[in-house]
């Protein structure tokens, strides 16, 4: 069944307060559970019957105002628990037993190698009792946690610790009390063994608050980072937006079971291990940085969240799409922003535009669903971050903080919706926002067409914009949106030219940024199709068109060789010069599939060649000299990303263009590959630092060029580095190049690495990844070998991801492989895990998204696995709603 936004009701009772107490045994737990209801007074008259959610509860009592409720007092389903009596005021007291342990969903409370822990949003609290289970009832809870002692050492709930003490036969208790009012997403307990790392930080009002970390015992070495990365999120929200910690305590745990990344509970953020646990020897400069964004937002949530949560889970991106864009400011704060920038867009168009382009479409609020949990996704958290941001670029950065102050202030403590975040953003800036919340409403990435025209003889010169959005499931016609397009014009020189516009007034320009006279102007693009009109432009210029990709969009404006190249040298843009770099290698790479086509070999013109000469050297003009832009730059656009562009997409074509475009260039400039590779040594210990990062990451670019020339020294050079390297970084790139070719050292290395690193399950992760996305023709038989090895367990989704998921995302050729047998295994495996964990197992299935836009022998593979899997008996819901979309039916 669907649940629709239109059909949202307030919550016809209310929670006050739950008094819960979990009584944790050896093979269930049993739960008590006291409610304080009532009518909700905004809702009066009625007399409805009571409701509470529950999933898989086995339900022991329940006692109305203390009366012991008989049989027919109250209906009990596989879903609810529905009292048709009730005064308008009543206390409810349930008892519930649960299993823990048999508890393989991960959604609720459940069991894991060191103790139990809970995860609730979006909707497991009701698989730990009887609640309202949705965000606009907010109660206060008390938690009152029963454990061994000796194997349970630490019971933690939201809040503070208010009580504790032994009870007896090595048993012990704790009660946590948590001072402000929550939806049930935000309860969490663990009751585990684990060691801790404490640390205080003193708030910007002199407040001391206690921050701990606890990880599995023995790991303590590898959670300082982690700490770091909470205090500066801390000060950083306190000097950014004036935020300050509400709370005495704030915790995190890790545990290694977890579905998704980390959870913002109030007090008690659970982790998933691998966006805590990092040490120079097992964790990549790249998983250093997730674990400083991922502790920011799950930090930032405190504020948008928690203070001000959701009303209902339509409108999750109001606090999802919101952190994320905290989280990508305090990247770019942190590290480079336009490197940042880079790898946010790149993820989103390798992510979100072609969700959006796909059968699951939906908008950032999306009008209904049929499991909540499958709406986790790119277009509510990484498209929802960019709609922020272009609120941000329209009303700019001092009106943007007014907005948030203002919506704190009219919104703290309550649950809210997508539409009062935007009205408190247009009351403090005096912008009209009213067509930009299109933006939340309608699906499909906009699509701008832009045209020029330049007159020498009056100096002006004219851009015209169309707009225009393909349909999406449930949307064929869309209005047109409100876009910010920023821009700048480049003359002959590469300078950027002052922009003046027809109607600025230019006698009295206002000071700042973006004002007329400046050399980036924001155009607001409203209408289907609109001019601007550029005064005094002394010759024709190259327009460097959605700086900063200022709007989640698609740009078609026919750039020659030469303009790219030019743009690619100047724009003093840095994301645009990266843009240009892109379009360039995407233009080459599918004409070089046409070429494939037609039988000839790949041609690269000498611009691109130079072009990344000249990145490679740090030439005047191609700065800024750094290393980690260069890096990204040298990339060529990922196999997926060309599928995109692609009308009907052949995965065998594209990835041997794509191969043979970084051969001929490794071939070409493999001594400044080689000088770069030498130059870029980062000497001392290791730091994970942006600048050493950097470095790092260009030095392995040019290693992975050195080994497309298939040269059995570059091979060597790669093993020499997995050899020799004191940091994870330097050996998993040299490991991810090996992986790609047949020659002694690929065995010996991944061999070598497994035998070292098999305790460590996040290293573990690592080494299927990287078997998983190798190119090698017999990659999908080694992938299901490894099924079967010790390494893996279907049971835990990192082992899932870095296995299964990686295959299917991430090797775009060989998931992809015309006899359909990527399809038949992803469907063996999407219908395995169904059973144990149907939250995984959908996102798993969303590899299938794409299916129509291969040719008709895949077609025909990929829609005999997704009927396959649709046809399964007892599939759950998550997995039906994926499959039945992606076969276009509802
Ligand atoms: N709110 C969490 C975060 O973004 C994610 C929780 C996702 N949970 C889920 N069951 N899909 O930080
Ligand atoms: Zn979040």
């Amino acid at each position: 069944k669907t649940v629709y936004l239109k059909d949202y009701t307030p919550p016809p009772f209310i929670v006050e307060a739950i008094d819960l107490d979990i009584d944790l045994r050896d093979d269930h737990a049993r739960v008590r559970s006291r409610l304080a209801i009532r009518r909700n007074p905004n809702m009066r008259p009625s007399t409805g019957p009571l409701v509470l959610d529950g999933d898989e509860l086995a339900l022991e009592s329940v006692k109305l105002n203390g009366r012991p409720l008989a049989q027919d007092e109250y209906r009990l389903d596989a879903q609810r628990l529905i009292i048709p009596q009730t005064p308008d005021a009543l206390a409810l007291e349930t008892v519930v037993r649960i299993h823990p342990h048999q508890n393989t969903q991960l959604m609720g409370l459940y069991a894991s190698k060191d103790g139990f822990f809970t995860q609730c949003e979006p909707e497991g609290f009701r698989r730990i009792t009887f609640f309202i289970d949705r965000p606009d009832v907010m109660a206060r809870y008390t938690t009152t946690i029963h454990a061994d002692k000796a194997r349970y050492p630490y019971l933690l709930s939201n809040g503070n610790l208010i009580a504790q003490g032994d009870e007896g036969s090595g048993r012990h208790w704790a009660r946590w009390e948590d001072p402000f009012p929550k939806p049930s997403y935000l309860f969490a307990m663990v009751a585990a063994k684990l060691d801790r790392l404490e640390d205080t930080f003193i708030t910007r009002s002199g407040k001391r608050a206690r921050l701990q970390i606890y990880v599995e015992p023995g790991k303590l070495d590898q959670a300082g980072f982690a700490m770091q990365a909470l205090k500066k999120a801390m000060k950083w929200d306190e000097d950014v937006f004036g935020l300050e910690l509400d709370l005495d305590q704030y915790m995190i745990v890790a545990v290694g079971d977890f579905n998704m990344g980390a959870m913002e509970n109030k007090g008690l953020n659970i982790f998933n291990t691998k966006y805590v646990l990092a040490r120079p020897d097992i964790a990549t400069d790249l998983d250093f940085q997730h674990i400083d964004r991922v502790v920011a937002h799950e930090y930032f949530h405190n504020w948008t969240g928690n203070r001000v949560t959701c009303r209902d889970w339509f409108q999750l991106s109001l606090k999802e799409g919101l952190t994320v864009f905290r989280e990508q400011e305090f990247g770019a704060d942190m590290y480079s922003r336009p490197v940042q920038r880079i790898c946010e867009v790149r993820h989103l168009r390798a992510t979100q535009f072609p969700e959006d382009a796909g059968p699951m479409a939906h908008p950032v609020r999306p009008q209904s669903y049929m499991e909540i949990s499958n709406f986790y996704t790119a277009t509510v958290y990484e498209k929802g971050a960019e709609v922020v941001r272009m609120i941000h670029t329209l009303i700019g950065k001092e009106n943007f903080r007014k907005g948030m102050d203002l919506y704190f202030r009219r919104h703290d403590g309550q649950a809210v919706t997508c539409d009062d975040f935007v009205q408190a953003m247009q009351d403090a800036s005096g912008v009209d926002l009213t067509q930009f919340k299109r933006w939340y409403d309608q699906a499909g990435t906009p699509v701008l067409d832009v045209s020029d025209h330049y007159d020498p003889t009056t100096q002006r010169y004219t851009l015209t914009v169309k707009q225009s959005c393909p349909p999406t499931p449930g949307q064929p016609e869309k209005l047109p949106f409100h876009i910010p397009l920023a821009l700048g014009l480049l003359d002959r020189d590469g300078q950027d030219i002052p922009l003046w516009l027809e109607g600025d007034d230019a006698a009295h320009p206002p000071a700042g940024d973006g004002a007329p006279g400046s050399t980036t102007r924001v155009l607001s693009v409203t209408q289907p199709e609109q001019t601007f009109t550029f005064l005094r432009v002394p010759a024709k210029p190259v327009p460097s068109l959605l700086r900063g990709f200022s709007a989640p969009v698609h740009v078609r404006y026919p750039y020659s060789d030469q303009a790219l190249a030019h743009l690619m040298a100047h724009d003093s843009d840095p994301f645009n010069r990266w843009e240009a770099g892109q379009r360039m290698a995407t233009d080459l790479i599918l004409k070089g599939i046409a070429e494939l086509k037609a039988g000839r070999d790949l041609v690269v013109p000498e611009s691109f060649v130079g072009a990344m000469a000249r990145l490679l050297k740090g030439d005047e003009g191609y700065g800024p000299r750094d290393p980690a832009f260069a890096a990204e730059a040298l990339s060529l656009p990922d196999e997926n990303f060309i599928a995109e562009q692609m009308e009907v997409v052949d995965p065998d074509a594209i990835h041997a263009v794509r191969t043979r475009l970084a051969r001929i260039l490794a071939e070409h400039l493999r001594d400044e590959f080689s000088h770069a590779y030498r130059a870029h040594a980062v000497p001392g210990p290791y730091s994970p630092d942006a600048a050493s990062a950097g470095k790092r990451a260009l030095r392995n670019r040019c290693l992975a060029y050195l080994a497309e020339t298939q040269d059995p020294q570059a091979l060597r050079l790669a093993f020499v580095q997995f050899e020799t390297a004191d940091n994870m970084t330097d050996a998993m790139a040299a490991l991810s190049i090996l992986t790609h070719f047949d020659c002694p050292e690929r065995e010996q290395a991944l061999e070598a690495f497994y035998a070292r690193w098999k305790d460590e399950p996040l290293v573990v992760d690592k080494w299927l990844r990287v078997q998983a996305t190798s190119r090698l023709p017999d990659t999908l038989e080694k992938v299901k070998r490894l099924t079967e090895h010790p390494a893996f367990s279907i049971k835990n989704p990192n082992k899932v991801y870095s296995l299964i998921g990686a295959f299917s995302t991430g090797n775009h050729v060989r998931f992809h492989a015309a006899d359909g047998a990527g399809y038949q295994f992803l469907a063996d495996q999407v219908i395995i895990l169904d059973k144990l964990n149907p939250q995984v197992a959908a996102r798993l299935a969303r590899a299938f998204d794409r299916w129509r836009k291969f040719d008709g022998g895949r077609q025909a593979h990929a829609r005999a696995a997704l009927e396959r899997i649709r046809d399964t008996a007892g599939l759950s819901k998550d997995v039906a709603e994926i499959v039945t979309k992606a076969l276009g039916g509802s």
